[in-house]
């Protein structure tokens, strides 16, 4: 998809389909007045049949426009004349690019950034149309014979009132630059476990490596993490044929001692269960379980393709869980990098066996933050459902700032508390802690797990089994938290 800023005025603009906000009480947006005066108070007509109220996410297309270059014109509702949330926006932008399935249209000019956004300004406007409308183009046809989808459309234009043009080319490379980062996360989720491999993982990395030369790519093998004493990763990958890769990322864009921002994601690319073996329904969806791997190689690619003036390093430790012969069993005590031995009572309690060696191993960067992402816990889902991520640390400063990131890119966190009293569940009669922590507060005991590895710096968690995917018809990976993480970058950016 190609986004571009669109200076040319309404009355001599080209396209197949020019994008307007309309109010209630037939009320029209600066665009939409200004198109209905060039096309001899077409839109008025519109709306005074009564098709479109002008509610929030209605949309109308006039398919033929007499007498212009613009071939036609979608209304769209805004709801009441007022600023809108950014919900709301979000809704209508939503509604409009959907109003286009199916339909032959090519090139659009959209021009709803005309309507004014509670906390929202022009930048904010323009990334939220090309991420909402690169979202919803997105299908996943890698494996279909039938390369077609829904959408014909090929360059989106964005219009915005003068005064707030320039904000225009920085929201236009952020927006592109966390789209496609979204995009790229989003891929990478759909594709299944047995393309997907922490191989490929590695080699999408080097990919991203060769493409960026402000990002440098290594791969620790086996063999080095053997020697690195990571017996809690080397566990799960014992029960599987793919080798595990510990993926390194380190994009260095800021000044050379400022330390760096130390990304972790979780890059399971199949979740079995191991000898915990899962029940059967809904297995398939477990090639999710490297999301969190996916967002740190969108989120580098973000910062990298937007040059942010930071360092980053992203983490990605990757295998598969599996039942074998040789694979963890319950009972089993392992030794982790730290020193730490931990009592496997539940082989499917992977997640963070990969993540706490990860983290001591994030201790040699002397990271500012570090900040994990996992599809950790069934728990999460219970608690939060799909609309927010789970969210604990050790630093509130750290948490806070998620947070803040979190309303702006519109991708929801609820903190949950790491408090001292939860650790009792993680006690193992033979080891220094346990694997799992019984039943209740599931996503809590897993970041307790985690806590216990993350004592020598500022460090928060995002466990992102609800938000990572959709399931039932519209199965797929969502990109999250790609736009989060992307946001908080900028914010420590510039902010
Ligand atoms: N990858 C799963 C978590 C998961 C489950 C994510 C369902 C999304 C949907 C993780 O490795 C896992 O299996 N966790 C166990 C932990 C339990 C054994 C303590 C779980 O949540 O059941
Ligand atoms: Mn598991
Ligand atoms: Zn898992």
């Amino acid at each position: 998809m190609e986004y571009d800023i669109e200076t040319e005025p309404l009355e001599t603009l080209h396209c197949d389909c020019l994008i307007v906000g309309v109010y209630q009480n037939q009320q029209l947006s600066a665009s939409a007045s200004s198109v209905n005066h060039s096309t001899q108070g077409l839109i008025n007509k519109i709306l005074s049949r009564g098709d479109i109220s002008g509610k929030n996410g209605e949309t109308v297309l006039i398919n033929a426009v007499p007498d212009s270059a613009i071939e036609r014109i979608l209304l769209v509702g805004l709801g009441e004349n007022k600023p809108l949330s950014s919900k709301n926006f979000r809704k209508a932008l939503l509604a409009a690019i959907n109003s286009l399935k199916k339909t032959q249209i090519k090139s659009v000019v959209c021009c709803l950034a005309d309507c004014e956004v509670i906390a929202g300004d022009g930048q904010w406007k323009i990334r939220q149309i090309i991420e909402v409308f690169n979202d919803a183009v997105y299908q996943f046809t890698t494996f279909k014979s039938d390369k077609e989808t829904d959408f014909k459309v090929e360059k989106i234009s964005i219009t915005l009132p003068e005064a707030e043009l320039g904000f225009a080319s920085a929201g236009l490379a952020q927006g592109k630059a966390i789209a496609e980062g979204i995009s790229m996360a989003k891929l990478l989720g759909d594709l299944p476990g047995n393309i997907c491999t922490p191989t490929y993982l590695a080699e999408k990395a080097f990919e991203l490596g060769a493409k960026y030369p402000s990002l440098d790519i290594s791969v620790l093998e086996e063999s080095d993490m053997e020697k690195l004493g990571m017996g809690a990763l080397l566990s799960v990958s014992r029960g599987s044929r793919q080798p595990a890769k510990l993926i390194t990322l380190d994009y260095r864009g800021g000044e050379k001692n400022s330390k760096p921002i130390v990304l972790i994601g979780k890059g399971l690319t199949f979740d079995a269960g191991g000898i915990s073996l899962k029940q059967a329904p809904g297995m398939d969806e477990m090639k999710y379980d490297m999301c969190g791997g996916a967002t740190v190689l969108g989120v580098l690619q973000a910062a990298a393709q937007m040059q942010l003036p930071l360092n980053i390093i992203g983490l990605i430790p990757s295998s598969e869980n599996m039942p074998d012969g040789d694979a963890n069993k319950p009972g089993d005590i392992l030794i982790s990098m730290s020193g730490k031995t931990i009592e496997v009572l539940n082989t499917d309690a992977e997640g963070r066996l990969l993540l706490c060696d990860t983290l001591t191993y994030a201790e040699r960067f002397n990271p500012d933050v570090v900040i994990d992402m996992a599809t950790l816990t069934g728990a999460c889902l219970v608690a939060l459902g799909r609309v927010a991520s789970g969210l604990l640390g050790n630093n509130d400063a750290l948490c806070n700032d998620l947070i803040a990131a979190s309303q702006i890119s519109n991708d929801s966190l609820w903190r949950l508390p790491l408090w001292e009293e939860y650790q009792e569940q993680l006690k193992s009669n033979f080891a220094d802690l346990a694997n799992v922590g019984g039943k209740d507060a599931g996503t809590i005991t897993a970041a307790c797990f985690l806590s216990q590895f993350a004592e020598n710096f500022h460090w928060a968690h995002l466990d992102i089994a609800g938000t990572a995917w959709r399931t039932g018809l519209t199965k797929g990976a969502t990109g999250r938290p790609v736009p989060l993480l992307s946001q908080y970058l900028i914010n420590r950016a510039y902010g």
